[in-house]
């Protein structure tokens, strides 16, 4: 008798059983809080830029309203909300004319707008292009639903079309996820021409684009470029993706899609097999707060914040790292660095250097093979760095540990051959 009880070993559903493997970020979220360890691996907002105060009256006023209680018949999220954010949306060059609140339904975060475009979308053996590197739980979604993800290699400026063009698997996609602004995990940003071009190769060969964009607001060195909502205009073939969780707080599970109209009754229809969707409590307060803060002023804050977080880091890892032979990009917005380890390490593999960091120094980060389909040795050198929630006092110190962990892991690794 086994002592955890029943196992549902017969009972488990072939999806649950070969699909659902955790990628290799919850392994070193769970190292570093065991070792009490220093981490680069956060890819959250700090706890001070909550707008805490604001937030507490938005859930209050939301209280006294008396309609939170009851079930909200409209399964696609509040009406009042929905409209701020088509209006929001459009007033910042990321919708087209035709996007309004009816093309808008509220979702558990960006994460919750992305599963419910796979379920849509997706069937067993479906190829998903995705960036490569791209978002490691997006690649889980996505594999749940039985897709295939095919990574497309990237620069500073995103996909390289030529690549794009000739994968052979381009033909018979059913769609491209993208990240187009400060990407996660390698914090590139595609520049206008390079979507146009995207786009041009995907309308000829038929594939919809899921485009996820939570860094929207988070740019530190000029205008974000349009969005492939906008790009794509009447073409109608973009799922749009975003959330108010870099710009308020992840745990409240805000987010939102901006749906075509060929899928509204779909994704109607998934809303409700989803659990009818977040509470209404959350999504009124949300209203309120946006309704009483000043939007501009808010999210200029955080870009003064995050920018002066990035530029610290940057600074460090061109101290520290970049003496070792380490590699590192500069973002022009969100929360991440990518890094590459040098060249003439033959068999560098970043997880076992990120086990080894977190373990032996005390710092984590998370490895680049996490951001890449099982198999793919494409991340296998690379690592990603977020400069958002750790203590700006502390970064310094985080950088020292990651390159003496560096230092002295190259040292075994060397005994280790001789
Ligand atoms: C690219 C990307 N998509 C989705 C998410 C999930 O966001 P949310 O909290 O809105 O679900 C994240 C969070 O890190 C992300 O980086």
């Amino acid at each position: 008798m086994d002592n955890d009880g029943f196992t549902f070993r017969r009972q488990l559903s072939a999806m649950a059983r070969e699909r659902l493997k955790l990628s290799g970020i919850s392994e070193i979220i769970a190292l570093v809080e065991s070792n009490g360890a220093l981490s680069f691996g956060a890819g959250e907002p700090p706890d001070e830029t909550f707008p805490k105060d604001a937030f507490r009256s938005a859930v209050e006023r939301a209280l006294s309203e008396g309609t939170i209680w009851a079930y909200y018949h409209d399964d696609l999220g509040d009406r009042d909300l929905r409209a701020w954010i088509a209006e929001r949306m459009s007033r910042d060059d990321m919708a087209p004319d035709w996007v309004g609140p009816e093309d808008v339904v509220i979702t558990h975060g960006a994460a919750g707008a992305v599963s419910l475009a796979a379920e849509a979308l997706i069937d067993e053996g479906t190829i998903v292009l995705v960036e490569g590197p791209t978002y490691s739980d997006s690649l889980l979604t996505f594999r749940r639903q039985g897709a295939i993800c095919v990574p497309v290699s990237t620069d500073d400026e995103g996909i390289l079309p030529e690549e794009l063009e000739r994968t052979p698997q381009l033909k018979g996609a059913r769609f491209l996820y993208t990240i187009p602004n400060f990407q996660n995990p390698s914090g590139c940003t595609a520049s206008v021409e390079r979507r146009l071009r995207v786009l041009d190769i995907l309308r000829r060969h038929d594939v919809a684009i899921v485009e996820d964009d939570p860094y929207h607001y988070l740019g530190y060195d000029g205008p974000v470029p349009t969005s492939y909502l906008k790009l794509a205009g009447d073409d109608r073939r973009v799922i749009h993706c975003n959330t108010f969780s870099k710009i308020v707080a992840p745990g409240l599970r805000i987010g939102w899609a901006v749906v075509p109209p060929a899928l509204r009754d779909v994704f109607l229809a998934l809303c409700i097999c989803d659990g009818l969707g977040p509470a209404l409590l959350m999504q009124r307060a949300i209203l309120h707060l946006m309704r009483t803060l000043d939007f501009e002023k808010h999210v200029e804050g955080l870009r003064r914040e995050y920018r002066s977080r990035r530029d610290m880091m940057l600074g460090l890892a061109e101290e520290r790292l970049t003496p070792l032979g380490l590699r590192t990009n500069r973002p022009k917005g969100g929360f991440f660095i990518w890094g590459q380890g040098p060249d003439d390490m033959r068999g560098f593999n970043s997880a076992a250097f990120a086990r080894y960091a977190v373990q032996h120094e005390g710092i984590g980060l998370i490895p680049g093979n996490v951001f890449f389909p099982d198999g793919d040795d494409r991340g296998d050198r690379a690592f990603r760095l977020s400069y958002a929630r750790i203590p700006l006092d502390r970064m310094d110190e985080g950088m020292v540990r990651l390159a003496r962990a560096w230092r002295t892991y190259s040292a075994h690794r060397h005994e280790d051959r001789e």
